[in-house]
């Protein structure tokens, strides 16, 4: 089964094509981060705009790079949501009418599903059931994954997303957008403990699985105000290097702890032993080296998507697509496309998956 992903729920335009027998024949993404430099943040417009460009030229070249024609298509699955509206509409549409014209099925498929199953697409990947972390610009959660569709929220963050603490951070450290990896890199220069942040719902307070970052963010910004008070600043009047670098690195070091604590807390409490990691900040090293320390020590299993298909991806929807499809009993082809902008991953149905 060949099955076209599209996704364009933020601003990247990803393409792929997944083959259930092969695996990964082809993938693309364009990246948008030119484009909304300037504006210091994703402008929606301009984001819908440019994946309008970008569909008719990847879509040929990732099949052509599959060496797959569109004859050979069993499906197409586009990112239904959740993510921005306009830049939805835009992979919503050409799937559908691509599918429509050659009477293929069209899957709407959630944009999350996608970043939890792709570490399925690995070389060795995990059994169910399993604890995921999602961690992405949007989103910052832990799930028990029994199988596909079938996802029980542990816990999740009150305010700000991990990835959106990276991204305002970097913001307050002068980065440029999105600031996520940017803001690792400095941190992998500096020294955590010059400074002291809060680890936000941490300690024996607290036996939840929630998460909250907005606290951390305002800590990095009175950190910023106190050293450019009391200085050494350079000599364009801003913040020493140094002192950013550990500011930044000590920024790292409490999301990390608080997502590795957490996750760890997860497992106990489901019983499980498998982690899979999965959205943009599943990139970051330092969380990894975390996680893999962590999980050696207890004899636990951390599994992630490959690094290229951490970040959003058609790859990830492809595939979701093709679990989907294969559960289906019947596939009638529909092409009523609506997308969910707002969309709670527990409201998707439990996948039967026929062997
Ligand atoms: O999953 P993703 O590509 O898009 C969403 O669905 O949100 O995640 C993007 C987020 C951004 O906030 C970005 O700054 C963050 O992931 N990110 C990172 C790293 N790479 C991407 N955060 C920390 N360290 C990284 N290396
Ligand atoms: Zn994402």
């Amino acid at each position: 089964m060949k099955i076209l992903g599209i996704e364009t729920s933020c601003d990247e335009t990803g393409i792929a094509v997944y083959d259930d027998e092969r695996g990964l024949l082809a993938h693309a993404v364009h990246s948008q981060i030119a484009l909304h430099d300037e504006y210091g943040g994703v402008v929606p417009e301009l984001a819908s705009r440019d994946h309008v460009r970008r569909l008719p030229v990847m879509i040929p070249d990732v099949l052509a790079r599959a060496g797959v024609n569109l004859q050979e298509l069993d499906a197409v699955a586009f990112t239904q949501g959740p993510g921005l509206a306009g830049a939805l509409m835009t992979g919503a549409s050409v799937g559908a009418s691509l599918a429509m014209a050659l009477g293929i099925p069209a899957l709407g498929i959630h944009h999350l599903e996608g970043h939890l199953l792709s570490p399925l697409l690995s070389a060795d990947p995990p059994q169910f059931p399993f604890v995921a972390l999602l961690v992405s610009g949007g989103h910052t959660q832990l799930m028990r994954v029994s199988g596909v569709g079938e996802y029980a929220l542990l816990g999740e963050t009150l305010d700000d997303a991990a990835g959106e603490a990276f991204d305002k951070t970097a913001k307050l450290l002068g980065l440029a957008y999105p600031g996520g990896p940017a803001l690792s890199a400095l941190a992998e220069q500096g020294h955590s403990g010059r400074f002291h942040f809060p680890r936000p719902k941490l300690g024996a307070k607290h036996d939840d699985l929630d998460f909250s970052f907005s606290g951390l963010k305002t800590a990095v910004a009175l950190a910023c105000r106190q050293a450019e008070e009391e200085g050494p600043l350079d000599e364009q009047g801003q913040l020493d290097e140094q002192i950013r670098r550990d500011i930044a690195a000590e920024f790292q070091a409490a999301v990390v702890e608080v997502l590795t604590r957490k996750s760890l807390a997860a497992l106990r409490a489901e019983g499980l032993s498998t982690l899979v990691v999965a959205g943009g900040v599943g990139a970051n090293r330092a969380l990894r080296a975390s996680l893999d320390a962590a999980a050696r020590a207890r004899g636990l299993r951390v599994c992630y998507p490959e690094m290229e298909l951490c970040t959003d991806n058609g790859a990830m929807i492809a595939h979701a697509g093709a679990l989907r499809l294969r559960a289906m009993h019947s596939t009638p082809p529909a092409y009523a496309f609506g997308v969910r902008p707002r969309w709670d991953l527990a409201e998707l149905a439990p996948a039967v998956i026929r062997e």
